[in-house]
């Protein structure tokens, strides 16, 4: 069962979830967490290359097997990210020929896709795929996967993931689309662009994921005009929108932490509010559990961000406040549940 919204109906149900890590699933209050809250996750890392590539080249699925049972057990939309992201390349395949770059990338990608099938209700096939300051025409990034595939790797990325999993929704998962800046704007076009080449080829690209790692004292000054326009010339070319890893970076906000919390739920709010309204909105995923284990808290000597919607002792926040009356993703969780009995 998928809680993937079919329909354009913009009050259709939108599942709501969580990146998670397999020891989420030791911890019984987190595991809580995420059955009280989700109707879908996502494997922070542990779909990644680098984490299912062993040391000498094997695959090993055994903490992404977990996840998936889970996720199947308790119903829930299991999105997998990423088959492709320069990001998680293997070190045994960072400085690889071509050829077998290209032969042990497609070896990951066809077994994890094909080992997931039924299971895995989207997959974000390419990650990032844009950076402008590389200075190619297409601003494509200058990866392995781009000197090993080809100026169209994105196609052919895309149609391995579909001959392996005709039903997963797949999806190209980009960061910085979201900001008001020249750049950002840049990106968007660039993204267009790439959308209406791959698209006209054929390629099966379902959804794009806004990553939407936003900055809080950034957000409420910017214009959004520009990021609403291009979503909806995004529908306009069929393409579906997913919210694939949001938090909301308060450092740098007034230190007051009622002021600072009553922030960013409503940043949470207006920010997931302005896709639904522009795009066909598919599922929105925060990128934590909790603030402790935030990936902008993994580097050390940075003062603390508090980016999340559950605090470090997995207390509600504001901003879980504000999504929940949005989303109904606690209902939306009792759903599941009834689903199970
Ligand atoms: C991050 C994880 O959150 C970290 O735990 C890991 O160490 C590195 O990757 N954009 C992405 C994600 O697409 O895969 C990244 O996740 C965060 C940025």
């Amino acid at each position: 069962m998928s809680f993937l919204p079919n329909s354009r109906d913009a009050s259709a149900f939108i599942p709501f979830g969580y990146a998670i890590r397999s020891v989420d699933l030791e911890d019984p209050y987190r595991r809580q967490a995420i059955l009280t809250d989700c109707t879908a996750v996502t494997p922070e890392f542990e779909a990644k290359w680098d984490a299912i590539c062993n040391a000498d080249g094997k695959l090993c699925f055994k903490g992404l097997d977990r996840l998936a049972a889970f996720a199947q057990a308790n119903a829930l939309d299991f999105h997998g990210h990423t088959l492709c992201w320069h990001g998680a390349i293997p070190t045994r395949f960072r400085d690889a020929e071509p050829a077998q770059f290209r032969l042990a990338a497609a070896s990951y990608l066809s077994n994890a896709v094909g080992r997931y099938r039924g299971t895995v209700a989207s997959w974000h096939v390419v990650n990032e795929p844009l950076h402008l300051a590389d200075g190619r025409p297409d601003g494509l990034r200058r990866t392995p996967y781009l000197e090993a595939f080809g100026a169209n790797y994105i196609d052919d990325i895309f149609f391995l993931a579909a001959a392996s999993d005709p039903q997963a929704i797949l999806v190209i998962n980009e960061m910085g689309l979201e900001y008001d800046s020249p750049a950002a704007e840049k990106k968007r076009q660039a993204m267009l662009g790439l959308l209406k080449g791959a698209i006209g080829r054929g390629a099966p690209i379902d959804c794009i994921g806004l990553q939407s790692h936003l900055v809080a004292k950034d957000y409420r000054a910017a214009n959004h005009d520009a990021f609403a326009n291009w979503l909806g010339r995004v529908g306009q070319l069929g393409v579906d929108v997913m919210i694939t890893e949001l938090d909301i970076d308060d450092r740098g906000l007034e230190m007051d932490e009622e002021k600072r919390e009553g922030n960013v739920a409503g940043i949470y709010r207006d920010y997931v509010s302005l896709v639904r309204e522009n795009a066909r909105l598919r599922s929105v995923t925060v990128w934590g559990i909790s603030d402790d284990c935030s990936w902008l808290n993994q580097q050390l000597g940075l003062e603390p961000a508090q980016p999340l919607i559950r605090d470090h002792q997995l207390r509600l926040k504001p901003a879980w406040f504000e999504l929940n009356d949005l989303l109904s993703f606690g209902q939306g969780a009792q759903v599941r549940q009834a689903s199970l009995s």
